[in-house]
């Protein structure tokens, strides 16, 4: 299979039909789309109606793999492509609210049919508030449900997120169907959040990716259960948990996930549990906010024993040998280096994107230079991105900055933890967590 990458602007695609107020949110309408992109997305969305081939497509939080979530062929094609047994339940994602009623009344209603929302009270200041936008809900399933089996893993309620994505939206409202969509990375890989990472993992395994730049959450979704009480979240994501409390019913909403303090904190250099999560190949070593360091970055003991990992120091006739790459994610406490010997750091996005063809979509800068040892010989080379000390930024670039510094061959990636009460710190430091191969906590 031939795997075609196609630019959509992002241009202003369309709109929600009415004024602010309770039917703010009832109706997508496609506006006046430019000729190339609305051949574009007609495409995709004829493949979406037609074909049991997935299309990858982004959203403001990571590309999704998408498929028409009311036909078991099409969806059986996600997990085809992914490479993975369908265990886990899909987020179904609609364009607008008449789409969400439809899945939620029996059989062939439409949802338009009047009396009672179909939408439970619980929900309505969270749509009101985070709608379109990074926030997942758990319905109840009518019977006979609308959604083809397989999006469930037979269970009785369906998770649904109205993103915030023009291109999504209009991408949802052409197809005229609800989209099951999981993250668009190969299973085990960080979530992606350029088009370019769907290709480097799905490269012949599906036949169109709408590439619409780099998306600005960066991470997936939260995902909440408001059926229960007190509501959970099931997974941190790109609303807090803040946020959530500020929300009328959802003020003692409780953590349904497993948090690092549940875990238990690891003791310094202890290996971290080891999870086949968001891993890109090269070994991940997590500081933990709470690591007291005392300098600029790195410990000594770290630094020191970097040449471990590939032993490529150089070998007994004293040639240098495969070089060492260092990978530095820093955020908040970290100086440049992270307290490595380095020597001529500098911008490389522009080699790199020249190099692979890749769009220059990194939310960040790389600066690469010479790693030294402390008699100053060459002993590799050094990455450092900085994601900066604003944590929206850090979770916009996270993925993408573990996904670049493999594609650049690095051996180990250092990264500087944050403080998970902050905001959605809690899903950034969720996500590497379960991407570390060791935490110092
Ligand atoms: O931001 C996002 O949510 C992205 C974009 C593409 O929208 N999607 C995404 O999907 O992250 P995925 O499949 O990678 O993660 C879906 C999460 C899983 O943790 C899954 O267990 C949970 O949502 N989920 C979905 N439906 C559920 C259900 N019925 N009950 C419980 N959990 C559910
Ligand atoms: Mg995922």
């Amino acid at each position: 299979m031939k795997t075609r990458v196609v630019k959509v602007e992002r241009a202003q695609l369309g709109a929600f039909e009415n004024s602010p107020g309770p039917t703010r949110l009832d109706n997508w309408s496609v506006g006046a789309v430019p000729e190339s992109d609305l051949a574009a997305l007609a495409e995709a969305a004829r493949c979406l109606r037609e074909k049991d081939t997935p299309v990858a497509f982004p959203t403001e939080t990571v590309y999704g793999l998408g498929a028409d979530a009311r036909r078991s062929a099409a969806v059986k094609g996600i997990y085809a492509a992914k490479g993975r047994p369908s265990d886990n339940p899909l987020i179904v994602h609609v364009c607008d609210l008449r789409m969400l009623r439809s899945l939620l009344t029996p059989g062939d209603g439409n949802g338009d049919s009047g009396g009672e929302d179909p939408i439970p009270d619980i929900y309505r200041p969270l749509i009101e508030r985070f709608w379109p936008g990074p926030l997942t809900i758990l319905l109840p399933s009518p019977t006979p449900s609308k959604l083809a089996p397989e999006v469930t893993a037979g269970l009785a309620n369906f998770g649904a997120r109205m993103p915030s994505s023009p291109l999504a939206l209009t991408l949802i409202k052409l197809a005229d169907a609800p989209l099951a969509a999981p993250s668009a990375n190969a299973s085990t890989k960080p979530s992606p959040t350029a088009a370019q990472h769907v290709l480097d993992d799905l490269d012949g395994r599906i036949e169109l990716i709408l590439d619409g730049g780099a998306c600005t959450v960066g991470v997936e979704s939260t995902v909440v259960d408001g059926l229960c009480d007190p509501p959970v979240v099931l997974r941190p994501g790109g609303v807090s948990l803040q946020e959530l409390r500020e929300c009328p019913g959802w003020e003692k909403v409780a953590k349904a996930y497993k948090d690092h303090s549940e875990e238990g904190k690891a003791a310094p250099r202890a290996p971290g549990m080891k999870y086949k999560h968001y891993s890109p190949k090269a070994k991940v070593v997590l500081y933990e906010a709470s690591f007291s360091q005392g300098s600029d970055g790195v410990v000594p003991e770290d630094r020191d024993a970097v040449p471990a990992v590939n032993g490529t120091n150089g070998d007994v006739n004293g040639n240098a040998a495969k070089r060492r790459k260092i990978g530095v994610i820093r955020t908040q406490r970290w100086a440049e280096g992270a307290g490595f010997k380095c020597e001529n750091l500098a911008p490389s996005n522009a080699t790199q994107d020249a190099v692979d063809g890749a769009a220059a979509d990194l939310p960040y800068v790389v600066e690469e230079g010479d790693l030294k040892n402390d008699g100053g010989e060459n002993i590799g080379r050094i990455l450092d991105i900085n994601l900066g000390t604003d944590i929206r930024r850090i979770a916009q670039g996270l993925f993408s900055a573990l996904r670049e510094l493999d594609r650049r061959g690095a051996d180990v990636i250092f990264v500087d933890g944050i403080n998970d009460e902050m905001d959605i710190a809690g899903a950034v430091m969720n996500r590497l967590r379960k991407a570390a191969t060791e935490s110092r906590a």
